[in-house]
C-alpha cells in the first residue's frame, strides 16, 4: 500500500477589483446572468459567463423546475449552449457567481460536481485548459488555471 497525495493550486483574490480587467468584464456578464436566473424554489441564483476563442461571450443561469431534478445549473446551461452554438470554438475561461436571495453570499461558490464533470468534457475535447473564476455576490474571487484542478481522478473518454 502506498499513500498518494493529490494537490491543487488555486489563486484567491481579495475581491473582484483585484482580478484582471477582462475577467471583471466577464464576471460582470455572469452577474447580469445571475440576476436573471430562474430559481423560485431554492432562491439561489447562479450566473455563468464563458469567453470563447472567437471572442464571443456565452452566458447561462440556473433554470429550476417544479420537478426539481429537471432543472439545470448555470454552468451547464452556459457550456451546453456554447457547445451548441460554436462547436468548433475553444473555451478560454468561465466566470461563475452565486447569490442566495435568503442571505448575502460573501464566499466563493465553486461549481457543483456534476458541472465540473460537464466542463471537463470540453477541456479534454479541446486539449486546452479552461480557466475558472468563481465568487459569491461579493468578497473573494477564486481562480483555477484549469478545470482539472477542481476534479482530480477525472472520468473521461480515455477510460472508455
Ligand atoms: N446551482 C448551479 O446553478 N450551479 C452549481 O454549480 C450549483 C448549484 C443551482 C442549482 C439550483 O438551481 C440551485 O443552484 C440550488 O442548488
Amino acid at each position: 500500500m502506498k499513500e498518494v497525495k493529490i494537490e491543487s493550486t488555486l489563486y484567491v483574490f481579495e475581491d473582484l477589483s483585484e482580478v484582471p480587467k477582462d475577467v471583471i468584464t466577464l464576471m460582470n456578464k455572469a452577474i447580469e446572468a445571475r440576476e436573471k436566473a430562474y430559481a423560485p424554489y431554492s432562491k439561489f441564483n447562479v450566473g455563468a459567463a464563458i469567453l470563447l476563442d472567437n471572442n464571443e461571450i456565452i452566458i447561462g443561469n440556473n433554470q429550476e423546475n417544479a420537478s426539481y431534478p429537471s432543472g439545470l445549473c448555470a454552468e451547464r446551461t452556459a457550456i451546453y449552449y456554447a457547445g451548441a452554438k460554436y462547436p468548433e470554438a475553444k473555451i478560454i475561461r468561465m466566470a461563475i457567481t452565486a447569490g442566495s436571495k435568503k442571505n448575502k453570499t460573501t464566499s466563493p461558490i465553486p461549481p457543483c460536481g456534476a458541472c465540473r464533470q460537464a466542463i471537463v468534457e470540453y477541456e479534454v475535447k479541446q486539449h486546452y485548459p479552461i480557466e475558472i473564476y468563481f465568487m459569491g455576490e461579493t468578497g473573494k474571487v477564486v481562480k483555477s488555471d484549469s478545470l482539472a484542478n477542481l476534479l482530480p481522478l477525472v472520468f473521461d473518454k480515455s477510460v472508455l
